[in-house]
C-alpha cells in the first residue's frame, strides 16, 4: 500500500481510513449490483437506501427532532450564502449577521447583492477576526441570526452558541459539523460543505426546520428553493451520488466506530489541547486566536518570521506532515485537525514542531 501522510489540509481534508478502505473494497461491485456506486441510478432502491441511511444517521447523531429535514444540495457552502437570504428574508423583514471572518463576510456580501435587508450586529474585524464577539443584542424581529460556528481561516470557534430568543439561528458549520454535540432546537437552518468533517467535496448538507421551508417568493428559481429538495427527498434532479455515499460511510464511522459525538468531542479536545498546550509553552510559536475563542478544528499560529514559516511548511512535508500552510489571505501556519485526523498525527506534528524550534530558534 502507498504510504499515507499525516494530512492537515483545511478542506478537502483527511477522510477516515476505514471509510476509504470500504469505498475501495466495494467500488467495482456495489452490494452485488455488478456496478459501482458511480454507475447506478439515483432512483434505484440501492441508492435511495444509501441516501435514507445517511439522513437517518445524521438525525440520530445530532439528535434532531422530527421537524428537521436533511437535504443534500450542490453548489458548495458558498451557494448557501445567497440561498439563505433569497429564501428566508421575506418582504419587509430583515436578518441579523455576526461577522467573524472571511466566510461570514462572504455570506453578508450575498445578502447585500440581493438587496435583502440585513444588519451586522457584531464583528471582530477590528482585531483581524482573532476573537468571537460577546455582548451584542439580537433584533427580536430578525428573520434569523447568521453565524459561522467555526472560522476555518482565522482559527476561531464559537465556544457556545449565542442566545437569540425566538430568532432562529442560521449557522455555517462547514468546518466543525459533527465535531461536538450541541442542542439543535434554537437552529432554523444549519449548512455545511462536506469536504472537511463529512466527506468529499461536491455535496452540501442543509438541515432545515420545516417552518423555514416556505419560499420567500415564487420568483425564486426552482433549483434555488429549499422546498424543491425537501419535497423530493433531495432527488428533484440527479444528486452527487458518490459524494453522498461517502458521507453515509463517514456517518456510519462516527456512529459505529467512534461511538457518537460525545466521544468525538473528547478526541477532538485531546488533539487540540496537545497542540495548544505546546504552543503556549513555546517562545517560538505564537497562536493567533484569543484563548477563549480558539478553534478545536483549525489551529492557526505564527513563527518568528515569514521565511521560517515557509521553511516550516516545506520541512514538515518532507517528514510526512502535509497541509500546514495558513490561508493565503492571512499567511502563517494552520493545522486542521478535523474528526478524521488521529491523535497520532497531532503527536507527530508536535514532535516535529519541537525539533524545528530547537534547530531554528
Ligand atoms: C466556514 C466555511 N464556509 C464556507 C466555505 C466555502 O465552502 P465551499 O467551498 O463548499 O463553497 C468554507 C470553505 O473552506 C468554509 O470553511
Amino acid at each position: 500500500m502507498a504510504a499515507r501522510i499525516h494530512n492537515f489540509n483545511p478542506g478537502p481534508a483527511a477522510l477516515p481510513l476505514p471509510v476509504l478502505e470500504e469505498v475501495k473494497e466495494e467500488f467495482l461491485d456495489f452490494k452485488g449490483s455488478g456496478m459501482s456506486i458511480a454507475e447506478i441510478s439515483h432512483r434505484s432502491a440501492l441508492f435511495e437506501g444509501v441516501l435514507n441511511d445517511a439522513v437517518k444517521r445524521l438525525k440520530r447523531l445530532l439528535k434532531l427532532s422530527d421537524n428537521f429535514r436533511v437535504l443534500f444540495l450542490q453548489g458548495g457552502a458558498s451557494s448557501q450564502f445567497f440561498m439563505i437570504p433569497m429564501n428566508l428574508i421575506l418582504e419587509g423583514s430583515s436578518a441579523d449577521y455576526i461577522n467573524t471572518g472571511s466566510w461570514a463576510k462572504k455570506a453578508i456580501k450575498e445578502a447585500q447583492i440581493l438587496k435583502k435587508a440585513h444588519k451586522v450586529i457584531a464583528s471582530s474585524e477590528d482585531r483581524n477576526f482573532s476573537y468571537i464577539p460577546k455582548g451584542f443584542s439580537v433584533n427580536t424581529d430578525a428573520a434569523y441570526l447568521h453565524i459561522t460556528s467555526n472560522n476555518t481561516i482565522e482559527g476561531t470557534q464559537w465556544p457556545s452558541f449565542p442566545q437569540a430568543g425566538n430568532v432562529p439561528l442560521v449557522a455555517d458549520m462547514s468546518s466543525d459539523i459533527l465535531s461536538r454535540p450541541f442542542d439543535a432546537a434554537p437552529f432554523g437552518l444549519i449548512y455545511a460543505g462536506a469536504q472537511k468533517n463529512l466527506g468529499p467535496a461536491g455535496v452540501t448538507i442543509v438541515i432545515i426546520r420545516e417552518d423555514m421551508l416556505d419560499p420567500a417568493s415564487l420568483d425564486i428559481p426552482t433549483m434555488l428553493r429549499y422546498s424543491t429538495f425537501a419535497e423530493k427527498n433531495s432527488l428533484y434532479n440527479t444528486p452527487p451520488c458518490v459524494a453522498i455515499y461517502v458521507v453515509q460511510l463517514v456517518l456510519k464511522w462516527i456512529e459505529e466506530t467512534i461511538g457518537g459525538l460525545g466521544v468525538m468531542e473528547r478526541l477532538n479536545r485531546e488533539k487540540a489541547d496537545l497542540i495548544y498546550n505546546f504552543i503556549d509553552r513555546s517562545e517560538f510559536y505564537k497562536g493567533t486566536a484569543d484563548l477563549d475563542s480558539r478553534s478545536a478544528m483549525n489551529v492557526t499560529f505564527r513563527l518568528p518570521d515569514e521565511s521560517l514559516e515557509k521553511k516550516f511548511v516545506a520541512d514538515a512535508l518532507k517528514e510526512g506532515l502535509g497541509g500546514l500552510k495558513g490561508h493565503r489571505s492571512v499567511g502563517g501556519c494552520r493545522a486542521s485537525i478535523y474528526n478524521a485526523v488521529g491523535i497520532d498525527a497531532v503527536r507527530s506534528l508536535v514532535d516535529f514542531m519541537k525539533v524545528f524550534a530547537e534547530k531554528n530558534g
